[in-house]
């Protein structure tokens, strides 16, 4: 264990019946500071974790270790934990005000440093002047902030973080994904963050852990997750894939060929790892990472020809569909909005040049 490790999981299994909600599950380390978020689509298996984690279910098998220690079977109350729930669950007897003192009461604090700290969490969640309401006078987005402002107010060293922006419009949520991060970072505070939005993965975490079924598919910084995904699943998860099958028809020291419908395609990429030849691949692309235009005369190296089938005027981009020669499914490709440089039409023949390097998973 890592001097600064504050949580590791060791082949985690919670089973409901017949169900496993999370299936031998292992994080070597959660350190200090860090802000982690579990992504995954619906059901598979992040609320359970968190809770497991926060002591609110105990594991069927396995460990739960925190700061070197099994605490498997110890109560919330004991771990040096605090979580917001997917569902809120405030007080509802006590005014919002109530609700983000509660633990600081708990606590024993000095009335002044009380009204001080939640004074300054009001502030915080945008929700000055509504402190005397009650949960039910407030909308699912307010119940929401508070949900968060009681659990940031104690400053725990771990903080659980259930969808907490599930509820929130569009423009405040993209804001308290800042205000969460800045928090964290300015308190250097351990969060473990649950979402299954990927962008809002990407943009708040230092580490992703991608589940799926109970498992974990990848766990990386989203750099790592988006450039370089483990599975095809991670691939497909996180963002708009293209995906080409071949077969590695060579392998030299900075470079790999591999044969495709399209044609030989050259991989530029000195990673190589744990490649032969005569190994099926699949080759990601992402839509954004392609360039394209008018036939050109001479095939380059890695270019497809395709034709447009048509495009969707999205604002910021225009996503073509291409049908390419050789591709069982149409390409898909993302331009910045071209303004005056004018859109191509369905029908028009164009070139799509891959990048020199691509990202590749094995079969
Ligand atoms: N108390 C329970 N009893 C029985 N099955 C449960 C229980 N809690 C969860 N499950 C099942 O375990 C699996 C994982 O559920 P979980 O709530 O952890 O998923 P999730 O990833 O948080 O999904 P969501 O994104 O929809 O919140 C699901 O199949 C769910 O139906
Ligand atoms: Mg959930």
């Amino acid at each position: 264990m890592a001097e600064s490790t504050v949580l590791e999981l060791k082949k985690v299994t919670k089973r409901f019946g017949d169900v496993v909600a999370v299936d031998g599950l292992n994080i070597p380390s959660i350190n200090k500071g860090e802000f982690v978020t579990f992504l995954g689509p619906s059901g598979c298996g992040k609320t359970t974790l968190l809770r497991m984690i926060g002591g609110f279910y105990y594991p069927t098998s396995g460990s739960v270790i925190m700061y070197g220690e099994e605490i498997n079977n110890i109560p919330p109350e004991k771990r040096k934990t605090s979580m917001v729930f997917q569902n809120y669950a405030l007080f509802p007897h006590m005014s919002v005000f109530g609700n983000i003192a509660y633990g600081l009461k708990v606590r024993k604090l000095p009335k002044e440093e009380i009204q001080q700290k939640v004074r300054r969490i009001l502030t915080l969640v945008k929700m000055e002047g509504l402190e005397n309401r009650k949960p039910i006078e407030l909308s699912g987005g307010q119940q929401q902030r508070v949900a968060l402002a009681r659990c940031i107010v104690i400053e725990p060293e771990i903080i659980l973080l259930d969808e907490p922006l599930s509820n929130l419009d569009a423009s405040l949520r993209i804001m308290m994904r800042a205000e969460i991060r800045k928090i964290q970072q300015s308190l250097h505070l351990t969060v473990i963050f649950v979402t299954h939005d990927q962008e809002e993965a990407m943009s708040m975490s230092d580490r992703i852990v991608v589940m799926n079924e109970g498992k974990i598919e990848q766990i990386g910084t989203p750099t790592d997750i988006y450039e370089k995904p483990a599975t095809l699943f991670v691939a497909g998860f996180i963002g708009f894939i293209n995906l080409i099958k071949g077969r590695v028809e060579s392998i030299q020291s900075d470079n790999v060929v591999v044969s495709t419908g399209v044609g030989e395609l050259i991989n530029n990429n000195k990673n190589i790892n744990g490649l032969s030849i005569g190994d099926g691949v699949t080759i990601i692309v992402r839509p954004e990472s392609v360039t394209f235009g008018k036939k050109l005369s001479k095939k380059e190296k890695n270019c497809l020809r395709g034709s447009i089938i048509n495009y969707t005027y999205i604002g910021s981009v225009v996503r073509y569909t291409i049908d390419v020669d050789g591709l069982d499914s149409p390409f898909i490709l993302d331009v910045p909005n071209p303004e005056g440089r004018g859109i191509f039409q369905s029908g028009e023949n164009v070139d799509i040049s891959l990048p020199g390097k691509f990202h590749f998973i094995k079969d």
